[in-house]
């Protein structure tokens, strides 16, 4: 049946489109970027020389429960400068 085919169709495409809208929207680079401040300079440095899976064991040494407290509601924090990248001030 031609009209059931066509319909299927536009669906497809409906479909198609609602997923790409869902992708284009650009994720928000709104996280918070590391300081370039006396406690994470050293960071930085240790990222260009060794790579972020490197400078990423020392963060949890201050961003812990009794140090510096993460914001309520934070994401799994697995891989810190996965989503936290360095900034530049
Ligand atoms: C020596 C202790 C220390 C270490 C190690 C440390 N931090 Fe921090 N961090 C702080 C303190 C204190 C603050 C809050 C004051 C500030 O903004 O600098 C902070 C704030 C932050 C912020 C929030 C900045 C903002 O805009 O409010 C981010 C993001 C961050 N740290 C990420 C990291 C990451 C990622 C690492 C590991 C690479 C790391 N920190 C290692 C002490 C530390
Ligand atoms: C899956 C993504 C993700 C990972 C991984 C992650 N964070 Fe976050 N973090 C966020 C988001 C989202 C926020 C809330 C928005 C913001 O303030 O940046 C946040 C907030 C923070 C804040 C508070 C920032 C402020 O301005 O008050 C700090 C400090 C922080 N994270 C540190 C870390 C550290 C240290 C790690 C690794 C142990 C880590 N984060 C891993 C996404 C992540």
């Amino acid at each position: 049946m031609a009209l059931s085919l066509k319909k299927r169709d536009f669906l497809l495409v409906g479909i198609a489109i609602v997923i790409l809208a869902f992708l284009w929207q650009a994720p928000p680079e709104s996280t918070s970027r590391v300081p370039y401040d006396d406690d994470h300079r050293q960071f930085h440095e240790l990222v260009k020389a060794e790579g972020k899976k490197a400078a990423e064991k020392f963060c949890e040494d201050c961003h812990n429960a009794e140090g510096v407290a993460f914001p309520e509601g934070h994401p799994p924090k697995a891989r810190c400068l996965f989503c936290h990248k360095m900034g530049s001030s």
